[in-house]
């Protein structure tokens, strides 16, 4: 099937997933462990049961709305996903410009391939910057602060990755911290060769852009550097204070990205989060967490209505999008709904996947008898 043919999220996976080999295939569709997280994910979004009005006029339905300070087209912006290079070369880029031309947020993540300067370029303003704090702070910073020399206003920091998630797909397939894929997946690949043309084209594995860590700098190869980015991460003595140092030297807007717990969500904002973004990163970091949206009401409820609360994982479906603002949300974001439109088709499949939602979310709110994303809240669930 073309991308330019798709009619939903699911058929622009079925477009990604020819495209992609098997090892490459697992590192952006799995979860983790037994991948029950994900199917929680899923399920969460069957039990919700929105409640229609009938004979309300919505003929001047819209979508906009206000993120910090900012209108966006629509209530949905692109989740970072890191080394989305890997997949197709220049998706990152790819995923900014669909964003930046459909006025919704994209968010570059600090392992990403795409350079932040070019990024920023395309994303029309509306590109965010989502850093996992790194062993190294001095880096840490500063990469914080070339991105507010290059105008970027939102930070997420994400704090959902205290140790290397235990993916076993990977560990399989090779496809782990060395990036060294085992020979049956290497044979598996020939299956592909458009993904292999484009690879080799652009000198193989990827290169972490904005990871500008003297390990990274000095390393030769693109492997040592995927080595060197890896060791950066998980952070497993971070802390607050580590949070509180992160809002001191940021000078815009801070979102704390993974949080699961109200405690947690009041904690951040009383040191002086913007925002709060509730996610279990797509179900591919602790296997047991619960969905999201089973916490969301309870976190909402925690914060005032100052503090933005945002939501991801799991988001395939206009429906969705709404469901999670009817349970709290001032805004949702998508991982690999948009990554799929991407792999299938670069800028023009992440604008159909950007469409697809935006369409979806329009007759949702027209069947429901809802003129405006404002409105959206508690009283239409059953
Ligand atoms: C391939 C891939 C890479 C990701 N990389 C990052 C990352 O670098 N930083 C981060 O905070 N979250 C990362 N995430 C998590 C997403 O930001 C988001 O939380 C998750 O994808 C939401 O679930 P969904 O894919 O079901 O929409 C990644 C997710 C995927 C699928």
């Amino acid at each position: 099937m073309n991308f330019e043919n798709a009619v939903n999220i699911e058929d622009l996976r079925h477009c990604a997933r020819s495209h992609l080999p098997r090892a490459v295939l697992g590192y952006v569709e799995g979860g983790v462990e037994d991948g029950i997280g994900m199917a929680r994910n899923r399920a969460a979004f069957d039990t919700v049961r929105l409640v229609p009005r009938y004979l309300m006029d919505t003929s001047q339905r819209t979508q906009k709305s206000m993120l910090f300070g900012r209108e966006y087209a629509m209530p949905l912006g692109v989740a970072p996903m890191g080394l989305s290079g890997i997949s197709r070369p220049g998706t990152d880029l790819a995923l900014a410009t669909a964003a930046g031309r459909a006025g919704i947020p994209f968010t570059l993540s600090n392992v990403s391939n795409d350079p932040l300067d070019k990024v920023v370029a395309a994303g029309n303003g509306n590109v965010f910057f989502q850093l996992y704090p790194c062993l190294d702070r001095a880096l840490m910073y500063a990469t914080m602060a070339r991105a507010a020399d290059l105008g970027v206003q939102v930070l997420m920091v994400t704090v959902d990755v205290p140790v290397h998630p235990n993916r076993e797909h990977n560990t399989r397939s090779g496809f782990g911290s060395s990036l060294k894929l085992k020979l049956p997946y290497v044979l598996e690949a020939a299956l592909h060769p458009r993904w292999i043309i484009e690879y080799l084209a652009h000198g193989g594995v990827p290169k972490f852009r904005n990871l500008l860590s003297a390990e990274t700098t000095a390393a030769s190869s693109a492997r040592e550097i995927a080595i060197a980015a890896t060791a950066q991460l998980a952070d497993d003595s971070q802390t607050w204070n580590d949070f509180e140092e992160i809002r001191r030297r940021w000078p815009g807007k801070l979102v704390i990205k993974g949080v699961m717990h109200a405690d947690d969500a009041r904690r951040a904002a009383a040191l002086g989060a913007d925002g709060v973004l509730v996610s279990n990163h797509g179900g591919r970091q602790l296997d047991l967490a619960p969905s999201p949206l089973e916490v969301l009401p309870a976190i909402r409820a925690a914060l005032p209505e100052s503090i933005a609360v945002m939501f991801d994982s799991g988001i395939r479906r206009g429906s969705h999008v709404v469901a999670a603002m009817c349970l709290g949300a001032d805004f949702v974001f998508a991982g690999r709904a948009m990554l799929y439109g991407a792999i299938a088709g670069r800028e023009r499949g992440a604008a159909r996947a950007i469409e697809i939602l935006k369409q979806e979310i329009d007759l949702q709110m027209g069947q429901m008898g809802c003129a405006s994303t404002d409105d959206l809240g508690a009283k239409w669930v059953l």
